[in-house]
């Protein structure tokens, strides 16, 4: 279940208190349960997935993005794996652990695990949001924020870009006060 955790270390946990302090960076949060068939939860369970299942795991799950793509144009996908075993996994959360922003939308859905964003709100008040397997999140493309593991250090998301090769990161070196 999503969480959203402010400076003064407030939580917020229902998802429409959530929405609605999001919606003010124009982010769509949404929980979007899946059934879990025996070879998606053996997928799901697996630290590592081989190209073949990760495209096996993808195609189960591509109805869902069938709007957003009409709506957004998104032309990509891809699944990210991610677990405490990953090879050189600090290195590779450092290009997310800073504040940035993207020409592209972050478009995430969390199908395995957990993880957290950080947003700068427009007040610079800045809140951490935790997102867990099921839910769905869309960031409008030049929203600053951040992304970090969790104590678990798991996740598996579906990724969605308009434009996958133009995807990087713009750091704009905030300090982060909110962990
Ligand atoms: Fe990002």
């Amino acid at each position: 279940m999503a969480q959203l955790k402010f400076e003064d270390g407030q939580i917020v946990t229902t998802l429409d208190n959530i929405q609605k302090a999001l919606s003010r960076l124009g982010i769509e949060l949404a929980q979007w349960p899946f059934e879990r068939t025996p070879k998606l939860s053996a997928l799901l369970a697996s630290d590592t997935l081989t190209d073949v299942q990760k495209e096996e795991l993808l195609i189960a799950l591509d109805d869902r993005f069938e709007n957003q793509k009409r709506r957004f144009g998104y032309q990509a996908r891809d699944l990210v794996v991610l677990h405490r075993e990953t090879p050189k996994l600090d290195e590779l959360l450092k290009i997310f652990n800073r504040t940035h922003t993207h020409d592209d939308d972050e478009v995430r859905y969390i199908v395995d695990g957990s993880g957290r964003f950080g947003f700068i709100m427009p007040d610079k008040q800045q809140v951490l949001l935790t997102v867990e397997a099921g839910e769905y999140i869309r960031v409008p493309a030049e929203t600053e924020h951040w992304f970090v593991l969790d104590e678990r250090r798991r996740i598996k998301a579906v990724r969605y870009f308009t434009n996958k090769e133009g995807w990087v990161a713009n750091y704009t070196g905030m300090s982060i006060r909110v962990s």
